[in-house]
């Protein structure tokens, strides 16, 4: 296992698309295991292989609590199936470290991904597992959480994401 660096926003590989994965080996396994010391590390609730790099179609996520057990979700391949109702929640990024965004996202998911085992599996989800695996897809497709604010919250995540690494 290894801590892989997390590119960060402006990072142009951040916007490429993720490439589809044709076989879940072992190579594919032990960039997931990587991912999830990554992402714990961080920490953080969720990754996308594009996030270290890794041009493919994979995100992870785990939304249990401090004091609850770990509950690692990979998706392989994903694709959301359906999306129903709509909510707005508090949104990080470890691409845009330190910066909290209120989001319009669907309310709730259907998913169908492959598992590290795999084998297809569908989720259903709501709230902030829903959340989670809205912006994790996204970061597959090259879109981040700075498109989906208005003109004058672009611009100021910009400077706040400047300012950070300036
Ligand atoms: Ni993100």
């Amino acid at each position: 296992m290894a801590i892989l660096p997390i590119l960060r926003y402006p990072n142009p590989q951040l916007r490429e698309m993720g490439v589809p994965v044709s076989k879940v080996d072992d190579a594919i396994r032990t960039l997931v295991d990587d991912m999830a010391e990554t992402m714990y590390d961080a920490p953080g609730v969720g990754i996308a292989a594009p996030q270290i790099g890794k041009l493919l179609r994979i995100f992870i996520i785990d939304i249990a609590g401090d004091d609850e057990p770990s509950d690692l979700k990979v998706f392989i391949n994903p694709e959301i199936t359906s999306l129903a109702g709509s909510l707005r929640w508090d949104e990080g990024c470890l691409s845009f470290p330190g910066a909290t965004e209120s989001i319009k996202r669907a309310e709730s998911v259907t998913v169908r991904a492959t598992g590290l085992d795999g084998k297809q599996f569908e989720l259903e989800a709501v709230g902030l597992l829903a959340v989670a695996i809205q912006h994790e897809n996204d970061h597959l497709d090259g879109v981040l959480m700075i498109d989906k604010l208005n003109p004058l919250g672009k611009r100021r995540l910009s400077r706040k994401v400047a300012k950070e690494s300036g």
